[in-house]
């Protein structure tokens, strides 16, 4: 018996297309341990979101994902997504979206106000509660979506570029949360970014992602005291060396994705 929270193994997914079919991920092997936090780097195109997806159960794949053993049969409460463009449900309240997922479960009603109460506090988000998304700035929605599935306590989190959209004060900001979420929690959170700092300053192992098709080409694993305040984290001796040596592999794979041939 493992500790493994979640295992992928041979992981491969083609598209069909009207230009025939289009291998977006190639064979990916990737196992998260129980209340680890990985994330994934890789030039845009090369499968980061299909990965997440396929993890997620919204898509179908050749290989195997196992959570806890036991291989996925699409999407379930265990794992809790937060898309790319982080859609809300336009026609709900900001309360309304945060419960979305409690309502259809069997949660009696004090407990889903508590719940709601509660990461509309944690989201900062009090006297906003009964506006609707398009009332929101991005940040808000952004911050709206993440409350929306810690709500129903996933044992683990999805991201996939969760703070792509935001300016940096606000990025900065959301990190920290997520930081102090993992912290508290220890769930188990693959992410997906292309912020090479923000892949440092969360994750305890950076895979990286070669052009597409994906496959994971590189690793590094991030032991920094977590303990230090982000700002003197981040300009740290040890943080600075990772950063760059991420940085460097990323850039290696966007740059053979540049010089490979089309199609
Ligand atoms: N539904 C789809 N049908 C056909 N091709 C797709 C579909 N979704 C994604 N792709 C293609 O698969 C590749 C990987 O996409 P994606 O996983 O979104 O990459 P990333 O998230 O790393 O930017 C891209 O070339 C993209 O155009
Ligand atoms: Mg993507």
């Amino acid at each position: 018996m493992s500790d493994a929270k979640i295992e992928i193994r041979g992981l491969s997914k083609s598209y069909s297309t009207g230009h025939g079919s289009l291998l977006a991920i190639d064979t990916v092997d990737l196992t998260l341990a129980e209340g680890e936090f990985v994330s994934i780097v890789g030039p845009s195109g090369c499968g980061k979101s299909t990965l997440l997806y396929v993890v997620g159960g919204f898509l179908s794949a050749d290989g195997d994902v196992l959570v806890d053993g036991t291989p996925i049969r699409g999407p379930g409460t265990d794992r809790g997504i937060v898309f790319q463009d982080y859609a809300l449900f336009p026609w709900l309240t900001v309360r309304r979206n945060i419960l979305f997922g409690l309502e259809r479960r069997d949660v009696p009603q004090a407990e889903r106000d508590a719940v709601a109460d509660r990461l509309i506090g944690v989201i900062g988000l009090k006297g906003f509660e009964h506006r609707y998304p398009r009332e929101l700035s991005g940040g808000m929605r952004q911050r709206v979506a993440i409350a929306r599935t810690m709500a129903c306590d996933p044992a683990v989190l999805l991201l996939d570029e969760p703070f792509g959209a935001l300016d940096a004060q606000t990025r900065e900001m959301m990190q920290d949360e997520l930081l102090r979420i993992w912290l508290d929690t220890r769930k188990t959170v693959l992410m997906i970014t292309h912020d090479v700092s923000e892949a440092v300053y969360l994750s305890n192992r950076i895979c990286i992602m070669s052009a597409r098709p994906g496959r994971i080409v590189e690793e590094f694993s991030v032991d920094l005291d977590r303990t230090l305040p982000r700002e003197e984290l981040v300009v740290s001796e040890p943080f600075n060396r990772l950063r760059n040596a991420v940085w460097l592999s990323v850039r290696r794979q966007a740059v053979a994705a540049a010089h490979a041939d089309p199609g």
